[in-house]
């Protein structure tokens, strides 16, 4: 019931980080994938990887922020597999600062890529799952959405909305037999971090926080994904999954 033979992804930000590793879980589980994100080498290299797998990949250039650019990405996913039973939204950028001095173009940049763009994805695949009949949608949130980080106001505020535009339309569409569920990761080490995780000052702080005293690896966000796309979660729709090596337990 985790197979995923015969059935075609779509992963944003499939490029690097938690959007790899979830592409590289996906196709070894035996789903197609297609890969998007604005950087056309880093998608070459993980349609390779998906490739080397044994399974058909895609590598799609798209700016998420731009809903024309995403209506373009979702035509040419449709047109080269004829359907899409998978789409996990992991396209997103992270900054930090206080909110008091947080500018407007930071804070349109971030809602814009983060919101908006988990917006028009969700959208525009939707569509194409109603008339399918079927499909599961995972977004990439995070703690940050449930929590109030001081310092990661914008990044928290675009993720909470991330949140609550994953329930709603988890709701809207209950009955077309699409799912819509979401993953909340804590810290994991991808280049999103790394700066701050490596910082002598920071990234003790950070670990401190975390129970098991590391930060994920993308591989360990891989096999909640699987699980989320798959027939195991038949019953599973409008939730919140986190994954934060026990941080949200405290
Ligand atoms: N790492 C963590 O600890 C952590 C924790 C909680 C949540 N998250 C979330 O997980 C997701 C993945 O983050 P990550 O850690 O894997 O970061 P990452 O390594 O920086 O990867 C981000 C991905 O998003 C793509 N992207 C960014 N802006 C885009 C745009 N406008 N259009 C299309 N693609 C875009 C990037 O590709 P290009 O730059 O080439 O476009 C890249 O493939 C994000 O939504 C992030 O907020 C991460």
């Amino acid at each position: 019931m985790f197979r995923l033979d015969n059935k075609i992804a779509l992963v944003t930000g499939g490029g690097r980080g938690l959007g790899r590793a979830i592409a590289l879980a996906l196709a070894e589980a035996g789903a197609a994938v297609a890969v998007a994100s604005r950087t056309r080498e880093q998608l070459d290299e993980v349609a390779a990887e998906i490739r080397a797998r044994g399974q058909r990949a895609l590598a799609v250039q798209v700016d998420v922020s731009d809903s024309a650019s995403v209506a373009q990405m979702v035509a040419a996913t449709h047109g080269e597999f004829g359907q899409i039973d998978i789409l996990v939204n992991s396209a997103g950028v992270g900054w930090a600062e206080k909110l008091v001095e947080t500018s407007d173009g930071t804070w349109d940049w971030i809602l814009k890529t983060n919101l908006s763009g988990t917006f028009y994805c969700c959208r525009e695949v939707a569509r194409v799952m109603i008339a399918q009949g079927r499909g599961s949608i995972i977004n990439i949130a995070s703690v940050a959405g449930v929590k109030g980080p001081p310092g990661l106001g914008a990044y928290a505020a675009s993720k909470g909305g991330v949140i609550a535009l994953t329930k709603v339309l988890a709701l809207e569409i209950v009955r077309h037999n699409v799912r819509v569920n979401a993953i909340a990761p804590g810290y994991f080490r991808t280049d999103m971090n790394a700066a701050a995780l490596d910082d002598p000052e920071i990234g003790p702080k950070i670990v401190k926080r975390i129970p098991m005293r590391r930060a994920g690896q993308p591989e360990e966000i891989g096999g909640l994904a699987v699980y989320l796309a798959s027939d195991a979660a038949s019953f599973v729709t409008g939730e919140i999954y986190f994954i934060s090596g026990g941080e949200m337990a405290q």
